[in-house]
């Protein structure tokens, strides 16, 4: 059954997609220097800088990259977890070290610069990016396509493609340390493939925002049809303030214009600025989050023991799942939540259509597409994601949710909301892992609004 709804649904999605005009894209862009770890240096890298001391960093993530062990700890807390993890590294030192270790692969990075490359190069949609710094290597990682930054020259603002910028801004970059599923060192395995990063970037994790959007935020959301905002992830207690006062008015202003704004989630250490943000949740029309994103919201909501059923079982259990996004739901009022996992996607909107499941199915297309290749070239590639199988794990999952909520061909209502679930296709050894999630968020969002446009 799933086969014949993923090919429905592509089709329809393709035709759909020319009818959104206009997607905004803020705040965080970077290039993400890729390194496909070998296990023999990274045992030889660990001995030299002390393996006491990188193995007790490997216990408790330090809050920073403040010396090697820090690097190399953190490398190994995700190992062993098979989890992501990112931290921002203050030293110049260390910056220089990860500098000289190299990269295999250099790719565009950060939510908007991904979602970017994706949205506008390949399905054709304008986009308008917020690209802190502007390096000739950072406008070279963006596709050609309607991909624009804001630029004002002699107090006139105009819109250009990163490439016609034309001003050498720094280069921030993000060194991502992949490792595959099994990737061993020291007897220590790791249970999935994932990734750790280490930022060398003084503006994202500020959240920094350029003047020209600051000064004309009102005129960027004029040719705007929806927006997307990510990027809020590493701000802590003493310097979110004022970054959240500018993304409040920037919310007040496209809220006033009607336009739908989609939150992405990304994992939020600082506890005090995931309260903030699940406060302001009902500014968004939308949000897209993983099982260790919902956990740590349902963490700050008070409800622990939820947060704990969502981190207990692999595949996530889809109950405690549904249970999260009505609490989520209800305390803050936003109209759709996204949830995705390795193996599945659930929605939960406040309206019914066959439509979100349809982006849903579309969303993990293009997933499997980024696994397998690192990249979506062209709409032609998402095509040949049909072949990758749906993953068989996600049947008990269908099943449970039919017993539990009626759900009928991956639809069912719950408490006057839609919920959609659909199984995905999950490729087996992928490529790499980073910025799959934001793949899966930007396509959802934005196929679901051209569908409705197309009703
Ligand atoms: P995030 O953790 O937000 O970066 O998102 C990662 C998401 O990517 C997971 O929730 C899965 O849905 C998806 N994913 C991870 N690995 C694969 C894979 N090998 N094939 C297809 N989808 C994947
Ligand atoms: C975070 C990282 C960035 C990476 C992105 C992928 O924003 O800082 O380097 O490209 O996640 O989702």
């Amino acid at each position: 059954m799933w086969d014949e709804l993923y090919f429905r649904a592509l089709e329809r999605v393709k035709g759909a997609l020319p009818r959104i005009k206009g997607v905004l894209l803020a705040y965080n862009t970077n290039i993400d220097a890729i390194k496909y770890l070998n296990p023999q240096d990274l045992e030889d890298r660990i001995e030299k800088a002390g393996k006491e001391k990188v193995f007790r960093c490997s216990e408790e993530l330090p809050e920073k990259i403040i010396e090697v062990p820090h690097l190399l700890g953190g490398i190994l807390w995700s190992i062993k977890r098979g989890k992501a993890a990112e931290l921002f590294v203050e030293s110049r030192g260390v910056r220089e070290y990860m500098k000289h270790w190299g990269w295999d692969e250099l790719r565009m990075g950060g939510q908007v610069g991904i979602m970017a490359n994706l949205l506008g190069g390949v399905y054709g949609i304008p986009v308008i990016a917020h690209v802190p710094q502007i390096s000739k290597l950072q406008a070279e990682l963006f596709k050609d396509g309607p991909i624009y930054v804001p630029k004002v020259e002699n107090g006139v603002l105009k819109f250009v493609h990163p490439k016609e910028f034309s001003r050498d801004e720094e280069s921030l970059t993000h060194y991502i340390y992949e490792f595959p599923r099994g990737f061993e060192v020291f007897g220590i395995k790791a249970p999935r493939e994932n990734r750790f990063i280490g930022s060398a970037d003084d503006y994202n994790p500020n959240l920094y925002i350029r003047s020209e959007f600051e000064e004309n935020f009102e005129k960027i959301a004029e040719g705007v049809q929806l927006a997307i905002i990510s990027g809020l992830q590493a701000l802590t207690k003493e310097n979110y303030t004022q970054p959240f006062e500018e993304i409040e008015r920037h919310l007040e202003i496209l809220n006033e214009k009607g336009i739908p704004v989609h939150l992405e989630f990304a994992f939020t250490p600082d506890e005090t600025v995931r309260k903030k943000l699940v406060d302001i949740l009902g500014k968004f029309t939308s949000v897209g989050l993983n099982e260790v994103e919902l956990a740590s919201v349902m963490d700050v909501m008070g409800e622990k023991k939820l947060a704990e059923r969502l981190i207990a079982h692999d595949p996530v259990d889809p109950i405690a799942v549904v249970d999260a996004m009505i609490k989520l739901a209800e305390v803050t009022g936003i109209q759709r939540i996204h949830f995705h996992t390795y193996g599945y996607y659930i929605a939960l909107t406040s309206y019914r259509g066959e439509y979100v499941k349809d982006s849903l199915l579309f969303a993990a297309l293009a997933a499997a597409t980024k696994a397998k290749l690192g990249d979506v070239r062209n709409l032609d590639d998402i095509g040949k994601a049909l072949d990758v199988p749906v993953n068989e794990k996600a049947a008990d999952i269908e099943d449970r949710l039919k017993k539990e909520f009626n759900l009928d061909n991956g639809i069912a209502v719950v408490n006057e909301s839609q919920l959609s679930f659909v199984p995905t296709k999950i490729v087996a050894k992928p490529k790499s892992t980073v910025g799959i999630g934001d793949t899966i968020s930007s396509s959802a969002f934005v196929s679901e609004f051209a569908l409705r446009a197309a009703l």
